[in-house]
């Protein structure tokens, strides 16, 4: 009989150091007052020089672990989600893999931006339900802000780093777990976030450093659009393919974008905005990360309860799109 996959254990983890909207203000030509009312954050986390991306991951990566209690030794599977790797090769999955000691598992990243978590989240399910893992350890991790150009107000408010990571587990309960799935991209959209240097296209070339290449370039308007509309109509079909209600909903995790996306969304999908979670203020938009924190935030916070409906919804560069649907 096919197993349900749950999740039995979450952890996250961010730099100390930390991006208020203040010391933004002192760099380009912004306002709190701007970017509370437009976007809703009002600090972000930055990793300092010498901080990398796999640092945060294996620490969110522990704190799940051992709340799942369970070895490391017993993953079997290790996906990270992630736009911003420690390195070109091996893959931050493997070097997160080996040092927690995960030696039997396969590792390796998933490249969906902001969605990966929940593209994860899919890839994980599935090789449970298939009978290939026992235990999978899905992350998401970024250090966005190494992308940033901090001349470019447009971008540099929004986005912030760190990790989030959660062990899944084969269930014979097929009640609780992960009900429905659902992941889409777009690329005909790719222009509406991306950074086109560093790969084999632009090259390393110092010209293209100067440039600004390697920089994240948003159109904030049209995609802000494309992530109410993707997300609303996501959420729906996760539901729809459970059989559920939006109203049955006992907490919504929308990627945490902008506020006004978020407000959007929760108005679309008709749920009581006491449902909806939020943590953009503290966090900004920390892309793959952002779900998996808010997550492990909300289980520490008590929000979720054996039993309630528990759904996740992402977007993002690509454009990706993704919708998860879990009964806790
Ligand atoms: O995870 C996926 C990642 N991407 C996103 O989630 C992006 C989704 N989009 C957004 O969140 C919003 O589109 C933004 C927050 C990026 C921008 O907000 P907006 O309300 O769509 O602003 P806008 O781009 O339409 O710009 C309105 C005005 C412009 O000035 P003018 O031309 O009207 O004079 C901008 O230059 O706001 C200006 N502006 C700013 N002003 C102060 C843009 N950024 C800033 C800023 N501070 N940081």
């Amino acid at each position: 009989m096919a197993k349900n996959a749950r999740i039995i254990g979450t952890g996250r983890s961010y730099p100390e150091g930390i991006l208020t909207n203040a010391d933004l203000e002192r760099m380009v030509e912004t306002s709190d007052e701007w970017i509370t009312q437009r976007v809703g954050i009002k600090q972000r986390h930055k990793a300092a020089e010498g901080e990398y991306t796999s640092q945060f991951a294996v620490a969110a990566s522990r704190q799940a672990i051992e709340r799942a209690k369970i070895d490391p030794a017993e993953i079997d599977l290790v996906i990270c989600a992630t736009v911003t790797p420690d390195q070109i090769l091996p893959s931050t999955g493997c070097l997160i893999q080996t040092e927690l000691g995960a030696h039997k598992a396969a590792a390796f990243d998933v490249v969906a931006a902001c969605s990966g978590f929940l593209y994860g989240l899919t890839l994980a399910n599935q090789m449970i339900r298939g009978g290939q893992s026992r235990y999978a350890l899905v992350i998401g991790a970024e250090i966005l802000t190494r992308y940033v150009d901090y001349t470019d107000r447009s971008t540099c408010v929004i986005f912030g780093d760190g990790a989030g990571a959660a062990v899944l587990a084969a269930d014979d309960d097929a009640e609780r777990g992960i009900l429905a799935t659902r992941i889409r991209s777009d690329g005909r959209y790719a222009e509406q976030l991306f950074a086109p240097g560093g790969g084999t296209r632009l090259g390393h070339s110092a010209e293209s450093l100067a440039a600004g290449d390697y920089y994240f370039k948003m159109r904030g308007n049209e995609l802000f659009k494309v992530a109410v509309r993707s997300m609303a109509e996501v959420s729906r079909e996760v539901l729809e393919e459970a059989g559920c209600r939006a109203e049955d909903v006992k907490l919504f995790i929308p990627h945490q974008a902008n506020q006004r996306i978020t407000d959007s969304v929760a108005d679309k999908l008709k749920v009581d905005p006491s449902i909806v979670y939020s943590n953009i203020a503290y966090h900004g938009n920390t892309s793959s990360a952002s779900i998996p924190i808010a997550l492990d935030e909300c289980i520490e916070a008590g929000r979720v309860a054996e039993g309630d409906l528990v759904l996740l919804a992402s977007f993002g560069g690509g454009v990706t799109w993704g919708g998860v649907l879990l009964r806790w």
